[in-house]
């Protein structure tokens, strides 16, 4: 199985990551996991302007989908599941996670439609999972949530799964005991 590991946990020490490797030694750990970790602040792809934009346009439009701007992409529909670690950042995540996700969104790679205009499955992938640590409380339904659901639901993911640990940044709370129920439920 190919997994991939977007690591957007930009801080030393991120409790995020913490949760993201109890979830990789629980759920990756066979040897049978081929696991490929990219961590998305080393080199932080560069957001779309109107040039990259019109580039990218005309290659999809011509189907010249081999080059190195579609790297991530390629990668992306090539895994089997997928795991997204970013922490909650300014009530969503940081942003060089949004640039990342930006790349890897080319009709013709991940996504895609048929001749009725109907979405077509193009992502191997099985199971998103995406895991976020809080300061304050995250309900039900958050926007992020809803946003990955619904980016899952683009890439015609049939398995999207949320996982957090939250309220960490309380007074009176004990985050480290917050982190291990959250640890225990993966
Ligand atoms: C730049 C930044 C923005 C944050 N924004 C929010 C926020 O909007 N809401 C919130 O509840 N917590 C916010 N926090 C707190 C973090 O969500 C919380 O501390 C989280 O556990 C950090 O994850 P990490 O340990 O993986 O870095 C923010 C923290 C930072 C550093």
């Amino acid at each position: 199985m190919n997994a991939l590991f977007v690591n957007a946990c930009v801080r030393e020490g991120s409790r995020t990551k913490r949760l993201c490797d109890a979830y990789r030694r629980k759920h990756w750990s066979g040897e049978k996991v081929d696991v490929r970790e990219l961590e998305v602040w080393k080199e932080p792809p560069v957001p779309l302007d109107a040039a990259r934009l019109r580039k990218r346009d005309s290659d999809i439009a011509a189907g010249d989908l081999d080059g190195e701007a579609y790297r991530y992409a390629r990668e992306f529909a090539r895994a089997d599941e997928i795991l997204i670690g970013a922490p909650y950042w300014d009530c969503s995540f940081p942003a060089v996670l949004k640039l990342y996700l930006e790349q890897i969104c080319v009709n013709g790679i991940t996504f895609g439609y048929g001749e009725d205009g109907r979405p077509q499955r193009l992502c191997a992938c099985e199971k998103l999972v995406y895991i976020t640590t809080a300061g304050g409380f995250l309900g039900a339904g958050s926007s992020v949530e809803l946003f990955i659901r619904e980016l899952g639901g683009l890439f015609c993911i049939p398995d999207v799964q949320f996982i957090k640990a939250d309220g960490l940044d309380i007074r009176g709370n004990d985050p480290e005991r917050l982190l291990r129920e959250a640890i225990e439920g993966i």
